[in-house]
């Protein structure tokens, strides 16, 4: 996976799976401290400390198909090979959170990639889960909360063609919008 989006988007379907029905998604990048940090905050059936403690190997999973989770795993590698790191906490009945740091300008470290994508594929869950994603670029912030989104749809469903074109126009630009250099 070289495309940080995707893990984002293999982390959240952790979340999905514990049964979460809110997602927050916050990437802060500080390129004056060179960091690229990616925090999702879930609020789930959480772990107890003993699958916590295994959940960064490789070899860990309580999936039933395949005794191989990779999903934390690999985020962990992607993270490391930069310098960075992943932390995990959990507490059962409350939620997890996942937060991963990257040195912003290594050379391994991945590009964000179609992270409209991703936000809407998990918008569009059968579940409906929330969605609050927060985008820090330095001092600018762009912020999609799909709270706010459903009180101004006003009963039309997420999956209305239009509002879906709708959503991943507005996170593009959104996330655009933050990376301009401020004009004088
Ligand atoms: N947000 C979460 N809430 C509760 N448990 C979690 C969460 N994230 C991970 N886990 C636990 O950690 C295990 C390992 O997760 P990981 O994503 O690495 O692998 P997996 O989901 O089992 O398999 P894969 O991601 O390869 O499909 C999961 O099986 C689950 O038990
Ligand atoms: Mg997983």
């Amino acid at each position: 996976m070289n495309e940080l989006s995707l893990h984002i988007l293999d982390i959240c379907q952790n979340s999905i799976k514990a049964n979460a029905d809110l997602i927050e998604i916050i990437i802060t990048e500080d390129t004056i401290n060179n960091i690229y940090k990616i925090d999702i905050i879930d609020n789930g059936s959480g772990m107890d400390k003993k699958t916590l403690s295994e959940v960064a190997d490789p070899f860990f999973t309580t999936r039933a198909t395949r005794n191989v989770g990779l999903g934390i795993s690999l985020f962990k590698m992607a993270a490391e090979m930069t310098d960075g790191s992943l932390e995990i906490t959990s507490t059962i009945n409350e939620g997890t959170k996942v937060s991963t740091i990257f040195q912003y300008n290594h050379i391994d470290r991945a590009p964000l990639g179609d992270i409209e994508d991703t936000l809407t594929i998990l918008i569009l869950n059968e579940n409906m889960i929330d969605i609050y994603y927060k985008h820090i670029y330095n001092n600018k912030i762009y912020i999609f909360d799909t709270k706010e989104i459903r009180k101004i749809l006003d009963g039309i469903p997420f999956t209305n063609y239009d509002v879906i074109m709708w959503i991943k126009n507005n996170i593009k630009e959104g996330i655009i919008n933050i990376h301009k250099e401020e004009s004088i």
